[in-house]
């Protein structure tokens, strides 16, 4: 489906509440990116008289802040979201729903022209450095192009700009008038994120930045993403389905299941106390090198729902060993548990939960029999 294919569509009150400052709402002064119960829904399905009649909920009110010079680790299965949440905050797709504040301004309502002179601080790179890279353009006009469009660097100091950029991402002066298709997978992903780096950005959006690459060529490139980070002050979204990449080079990490985030804390609590089932059925999953371990496996049933027609309730009920009552009707809500960590999942209701949970259902029975009545 092409984006100019999909519509905004109306609030829906089904998905979970979510703990996040109200719109217009300060920023804190230390955080470079406020989400804000983001939304991205696609339209799949249209009536005969083209009105749309069926939305994909890719992502389904999401929030999370990501103080300057951090790292957040995005995990989850295939098809969860991850991707088209980086596209949203970027506005590479429409905004369905919430907000995205950057550096403080909001930026998901932004007009494009105004948000065009925001797009060198924001930047994405992604997972196939095969598919993203123009392969008539040579490498010095690949990572130069844009900043000079940007006016980042002049004419004059252009080829001296551009070789500082490659010598910082580890690529030898003589790449500069050669082309893309000469080069192996990780050379080329230098070359993606020295064109990013180019830019001079504050936030760069990681989509499994190693995935299509060796094992052998992974560790150098995430280390180099280290480096540069340290030494440029970046910030980083980076999302992966590899836990073991994700602890390596996280701060936060973020779990997401259809389109929701189900578990969010800093890397110690989420590795040393999880919380979410699903969290622990992920990590579970990942092998552990030492034999002497015992492995405690949480095996995942079933396939991920389509999220085109997600479960009622929790939407990870349908998989989950732990699930009750509850979780096959009412979503629970994305709270804080513990300082700084936070959870979507009935397991960790309380008293006041409970209640808030029984009066809402008791409203929901209460309109729903006045409206039989009126019928
Ligand atoms: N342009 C699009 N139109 C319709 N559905 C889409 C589009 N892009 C992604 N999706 C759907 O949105 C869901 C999330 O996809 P994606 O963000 O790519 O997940 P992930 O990156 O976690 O694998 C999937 O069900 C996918 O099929
Ligand atoms: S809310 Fe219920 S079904 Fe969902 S993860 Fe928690 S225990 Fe499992
Ligand atoms: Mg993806």
């Amino acid at each position: 489906m092409r984006e100019n294919e999909l519509e905004m569509i109306p609030e829906t009150t089904e998905t979970s509440e979510v703990l996040a400052p109200e719109t217009g709402t300060p920023v804190a002064d230390d955080v470079l990116l406020d989400v804000r119960n983001l939304k991205k829904h696609f339209v799949v399905a249209k009536s005969f008289f083209g009105k749309p009649i069926k939305w994909l909920k890719a992502v389904d009110n999401v929030s999370f802040t990501l103080k300057k010079g951090k790292t957040l680790g995005i995990v989850g299965e295939s098809g969860c979201g991850k991707t088209t949440m980086g596209r949203t905050i970027l506005r590479l797709y429409d905004v369905t729903g919430g907000e995205v504040y950057f550096k403080g301004q909001e930026v998901s309502k932004i007009s494009n022209k105004e948000f065009d002179k925001l797009r060198p601080n924001m930047q994405m790179i992604f997972q196939d450095p095969y598919a993203s890279l123009s392969p008539r353009l040579t490498v010095g006009e690949i990572i130069g192009e844009a900043a000079l469009q940007h006016g980042i660097v002049d004419k004059k100091h252009y080829k001296e700009y551009v070789l500082s950029v490659m010598k910082m991402c580890g690529l030898q002066p003589h790449y500069f008038e050669r082309y893309p298709h000469e080069f192996s997978g990780g050379q080329r992903q230098r070359i993606c994120i020295a064109r990013a780096l180019a830019l001079k950005p504050e936030l760069v959006i990681c989509d499994e930045p190693v995935s299509a690459l060796d094992v052998s060529i992974q560790a150098q490139i995430i280390n180099m993403l280290k480096e540069l980070q340290a030494e440029l002050g970046l910030t980083y979204v980076f999302i992966s389905h590899d836990l073991s990449v994700v602890k390596h080079i996280s701060d936060e990490v973020g779990v997401m299941y259809l389109g929701s985030m189900v578990e969010f804390g800093t890397k110690e609590k989420i590795f040393s106390n999880t919380l979410h089932p699903y969290t622990k059925a992920l990590f579970s999953a990942v092998p552990v090198p030492n034999p002497h371990v015992k492995m405690n496996r949480v095996i995942l049933k079933g396939d991920i729902p389509s999220p085109v027609n997600p479960p009622k309730g929790c939407k990870f009920h349908t998989r989950c060993e732990q699930c009750m009552e509850i979780c096959k009707s009412v979503p629970p809500k994305y709270k804080q548990v513990e300082e700084g960590h936070f959870c979507a999942c009935h397991l960790y209701d309380t008293q006041e939960d409970i209640a808030e949970y029984e009066a809402a259902m008791a409203a929901e029975q209460a309109a729903t029999e006045v409206e039989q009545t009126q019928d």
